[in-house]
């Protein structure tokens, strides 16, 4: 080893030790007769001094160092006058008898310190030097820690970690997958994995029992601060269990790592049905670090002459509590956050409590003190409450309402970073209409069982059959979802011709799965967490690409190594593809 610690280990213990360190250099500070240099590696930063008294040549050299050079300085553990408390090492610093410079560097192109002056572009082209920083740093160690977490802990339950191909078929369900050309097969395809759903399941044909991988999946969709175009799941497979079975395997699973990761106790995780979630949240993921129910006023206010309620599918609203303070300023601008194009409402409606008990609404002209008393009753405000209303069609006022009742937590500070609400959403609709299509799309995939009493709906109710299908929801991220499965050909192919498929289509793309199923399919289900969401959660960041070591930008391109690119003719050929602009 170039080293004998690290740049994190000295402390005062270690006074008088002689040591060789080896790191980037930090900063220096050149103070006349003595020179400072902060050496830093990934576990610290440890102050080097050089004397001119002691070394004029070697104090010299000290001086000619730049930042992020790399370095080797040999030299003895002294006690500090001026003590660091901020830092491990801050107790200490090192005299220098000896150094060397391993690999001089150019100046970085921003600052390589906890707050940096680069911005987003400049840091992903640099990622390389992004990453020296700590704060980055740390997240990828927060990631390591987590899945060395995960690894114990299914172990420890006889899970086995199988390795799934990456090169597979393209499907025409789900999201757009990517596609690579295959050399040796003229026009053909492979697609590279939206998820190992399919081989995971024959995973339990064949026997594996118990399965899971930490494991890389494709999509082509829209980037979004939660989503980027390769991502990574924490897949998991079991066979002869039931859905009770899989909640409780998993929410242990999060738990555990909630414990040992970051250290914090996380209750027995809460189940709710997705009706009711949409019902009270207006979102199949909500926040349930703040209540802030929804209440539905729309039998109560219909006909007294307000149009907007009168010509609504749904009237409903949420009490932000304590806010009956809000300034008409104020006021205007929850109406203009709900009329932004990203949610498009129409309006927004409010009621006061004021504190003398009195109720003051913004449809004072239709509606009486005493019929506001009906919505403070529904609402349970009591004084200094607000309650704000919006009327729509049910899907489209449900989504603004939670859009609303978001911003209205986070102006509240009820989603503080540090404190973690998960929930369990269960029975999920088998099957959501696609306007686009103009056809049934499987809501989760099309292997999830539809609840067995609600088969008999799928030729007249298909909108209203339920699935066994669970997702599971941490501070309104979805960061974990799967189903038990169907095991059945039969079932199966009835699947597959309610979500439009011929028996022909059926067979071509998802033939091999039916196939297995008649030679011995056990009962199985299953579920895969978004490494990335549940990571971001634990380090308390709102996009998942700090924790991803080498992520895409927006526009889905790393430009880093700049990619995608355009390859040359030659291999265009080979590939039998013809490029058109
Ligand atoms: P699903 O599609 O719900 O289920 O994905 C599981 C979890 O993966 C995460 N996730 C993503 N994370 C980052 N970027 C993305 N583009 C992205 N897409 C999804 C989410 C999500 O909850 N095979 C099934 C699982 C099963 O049924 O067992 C599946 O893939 O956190």
């Amino acid at each position: 080893m170039l080293r004998t610690v690290t740049c994190g280990a000295l402390t005062i213990k270690n006074l008088g030790e002689s040591v060789v360190l080896c790191g980037w250099v930090q900063k220096s500070r050149d103070l006349g007769g003595m020179t400072f240099i902060d050496i830093r590696d990934r576990y610290g930063i440890t102050q080097l001094v050089f004397n001119t008294d002691d070394n004029s040549e070697l104090c010299e050299k000290a001086r000619s160092l730049g930042r992020e050079f790399v370095i080797k300085a040999s030299g003895t553990v002294v006690e500090r006058s001026n003590k660091n408390p901020k830092m491990a090492t801050g107790d200490v610093e090192i005299k220098i008898t000896a150094l060397e410079i391993l690999n001089p560097a150019k100046l970085p192109p921003f600052l390589i310190d906890d707050e940096t002056d680069g911005g987003d572009e400049l840091r992903m082209k640099y990622r390389y030097l992004d990453l020296r920083r700590s704060p980055v740093r740390n997240n990828l160690i927060l990631r390591h820690k987590m899945a060395q977490s995960v690894r114990r802990y299914l172990d420890g339950l006889d899970f086995i970690e199988v390795e799934t191909p990456v090169l597979i078929k393209s499907t025409p369900e789900g999201a757009r997958d990517f596609v690579v050309p295959s050399r040796m097969n003229e026009g053909q395809f492979y697609a590279l994995p939206q998820s190992p759903q399919t081989f995971k399941q024959l995973l339990m044909v064949s026997g594996f029992d118990r399965y899971f991988q930490i494991v890389k999946c494709f999509r082509d969709e829209d980037l979004r601060a939660d989503r980027q175009p390769e991502f990574t799941q924490i897949d998991c497979e079991m066979s002869f269990i039931e859905q009770e079975d899989i909640l409780n395997t998993f929410e242990g699973l999060i738990r555990t790592l909630f414990k040992e990761v970051r250290h914090y106790d996380l209750p027995e995780v809460p189940r709710m049905q997705y009706a009711d979630a949409m019902r009270f949240y207006g979102s199949d993921k909500p926040d349930t670090r703040f209540d802030m129910q929804f209440f539905e006023l729309t039998g109560w206010v219909k006909g007294k002459g307000f149009p907007v309620f009168d010509n609504a599918e749904l009237v409903v609203g949420i009490n932000a509590k304590g806010c009956a303070h809000y300034t008409r300023k104020q006021l205007d601008a929850l109406t203009d956050f709900v009329k932004r194009q990203q949610i498009g409402a129409t309006g927004l409606i409010y009621m006061r409590h004021n504190d003398d008990g009195t109720l003051k609404s913004s449809v004072d002209k239709f509606y009486n003190e005493e019929e506001l008393r009906v919505w403070s009753a529904g609402f349970e405000t009591e004084p200094g409450d607000l309650v704000l209303v919006m009327a729509g069609s049910k899907d489209k006022v449900r989504k603004q309402l939670s859009e609303l009742r978001l911003e209205m937590g986070n102006q509240l500070g009820l989603r503080d970073k540090n404190t973690f609400s998960a929930l369990w959403v269960l029975d999920f609709p088998l099957l959501e209409w696609d306007e686009e299509t103009e056809r049934y799309h499987a809501m989760h995939h099309p292997f999830t069982s539809p609840k067995p009493e609600d088969i008999k709906l799928l030729d007249t109710k298909p909108g209203e059959v339920r699935a066994n299908a669970y997702d599971m929801v941490v501070n309104g991220i979805e960061i974990g979802g799967g189903s038990i499965r169907i095991h059945d050909r039969t079932l199966q192919a009835l699947m597959f011709k309610h979500l439009g498929f011929s028996k022909e289509e059926a067979q071509k793309q998802f033939g091999f799965l039916m196939d297995a199923f008649e030679f011995g399919a056990p009962p199985h289900g299953g579920i895969a967490f978004g490494f990335d969401r549940l990571t971001s959660i634990f380090a308390g960041l709102d996009s998942i690409r700090d924790v991803i070591a080498f992520p895409k930008n927006n526009s889905g391109r790393d430009v880093m190594i700049d990619s995608p690119s355009t390859i040359d003719d030659k291999q265009l050929k080979e590939l039998s593809i013809r490029v058109q602009l």
